[in-house]
């Protein structure tokens, strides 16, 4: 996925079958040149078959911007309960079903959506997003004036969750805790945490938050928890498991993606120093540079559904009960939307790119998002002159998710800049 492995051919891409990508083997996205991949699928099989691996059953494939866009909005025809990703819809449901947003459709997703909305509005998270201006200045002033860092572990690792430690409430005390556990959660697939370790620390996570929303049902402040504890439905309170997974959710949703996207962003960059230096100079908004690194790094790479009932999908029959997935990969470098689909341009306009997803479950944290990646932008160019490479970077390890778990980088420091943050 990342350009790294770009180099790795096109040629090879260009000859084998299509049906020899493995799409649920995160090994293809390191060992292949991705973007050339989606280009032979978008061409050659827009809709396209998947067959079954060792991973699960056969699944549809979408690649083109219009098809997927058409599933995203379809709420009728495809159901996001019994999975969004491809490991859950593979394994045929998904434990939150019908209580986590992200997997729960019709009325409840709207009541429960239209409850939390209340939380991510612009003018809500107007002091969330001063902390998070803050934070990133702390970290890369360090970053810089030390004159080199690993960007993904030093920096961009610590604004997502902590933003969301600020947005659910968690109080100062809890944070490391919190952080621990989500480290352990999540690292079953590459550290020496073992799957059962995960699965507990997950439900620690859990645990924690039920206890936190009970004292904020006694106690309500103005964070989400709050809003979720003392929220109700037609007169009803949420139920416990609504609560506490709506809570998980934004860490599920908010930490990896959106730090994916600035350590990409970056990555993009320096590969790309004229666009750099547009940056730096001002000559591009930091606001259309921001929806150009979301489009660029897509750090979600897919998502998907299953229909309800049989469905054509540009005149392909979708029968019930299928698995479809929607490559956002793929949507981002549709030539038939986006002009130059392959060039890094921040001054991209449109840039109506799907990394947010779209449709009835639009990413509820997109404004988040995007005042992260912006702070990071916009932080740098004041205070770094120049970004360089700086060692090996390490891809992460996923069939969903795209971008680097490590990244060195050395600096330039602008003294200027550097001075006025002092
Ligand atoms: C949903 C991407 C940041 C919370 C989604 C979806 C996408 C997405 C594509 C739709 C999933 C689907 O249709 O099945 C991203 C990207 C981000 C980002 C690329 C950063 C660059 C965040 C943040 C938060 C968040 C910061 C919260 C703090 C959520 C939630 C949903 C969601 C709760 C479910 C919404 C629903 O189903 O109604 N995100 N996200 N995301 N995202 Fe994000």
């Amino acid at each position: 996925m990342t350009s790294a492995t770009a180099a790795l051919g096109g040629a090879d891409v260009e000859d084998r079958e299509l049906d020899s990508f493995d799409l649920t083997d995160p090994r293809t996205y390191q060992t292949t040149d991705v973007h050339a991949m989606w280009r032979r699928f978008r061409a050659e099989r827009p809709v396209h078959r998947h067959p079954a691996t060792a991973a699960g059953p056969e699944f549809w494939v979408l690649s083109k911007y219009d098809d997927i866009m058409k599933v995203y909005k379809d709420d009728d025809n495809f159901t996001s309960e019994r999975g969004n990703l491809l490991v859950t819809l593979l394994h045929g449901s998904d434990s939150a079903a019908g209580k986590m947003l992200a997997v729960t459709d019709g009325p409840r997703h709207a009541a429960i959506r239209k409850l939390m909305l209340k939380s991510f509005s612009p003018r809500a998270l107007r002091h969330i997003s001063e902390q998070v201006v803050q934070r990133t200045r702390m970290l890369l002033g360090t970053a810089v004036e030390r004159g080199e860092a690993d960007f993904a572990r030093d920096v961009a690792e610590h604004i997502p969750i902590a933003t969301i430690c600020d947005l659910l409430g968690v109080p100062e005390a809890d944070r490391a805790f919190l952080l621990g556990l989500n480290k352990q959660a999540l690292s079953s697939s590459t550290a020496d945490t073992s799957a059962e370790d995960s699965w507990l620390a997950r439900n620690e996570i859990l645990l924690y938050f039920g206890e936190l929303a009970e004292e904020r049902r006694r106690n309500p402040v103005d964070d989400v928890i709050s809003v979720l504890a003392t929220g109700r439905i037609d007169g009803k309170p949420l139920d416990e498991d609504e609560i506490v997974l709506n809570c998980y959710s934004l860490i599920i949703g908010g930490d990896e993606t959106s730090r994916l996207s600035m350590i990409g962003g970056v990555q993009a960059l320096m590969r790309h120093p004229e666009q750099w230096n547009a940056l730096k100079q001002g000559e591009v908004t930091v606001e259309s540079a921001v929806e150009e690194v979301l489009r660029w790094t897509t750090p979600g790479m897919h998502f998907g559904r299953r229909a309800l009932r049989d469905v054509e999908v540009a005149g392909q029959r979708i029968a019930a009960g299928d698995i479809v997935t929607l490559w956002n990969t793929s949507a981002n470098r549709d030539e038939d939307v986006f002009d130059a689909p392959e060039t890094f341009d921040l001054a991209r306009t449109p840039n109506k790119h799907v990394s947010f997803g779209y449709g009835p479950h639009f990413c509820l944290g997109a404004f988040l998002g995007r005042v992260e990646i912006n702070a990071m932008l916009d932080g740098l160019r004041a205070v770094a002159d120049r970004i360089e490479p700086n060692g090996p970077v390490e891809p992460v390890f996923s069939n969903f998710l795209s971008g680097l778990e490590s990244m060195p980088v050395r600096f330039e420091a602008d003294r200027e800049g550097l001075a006025q943050w002092s």
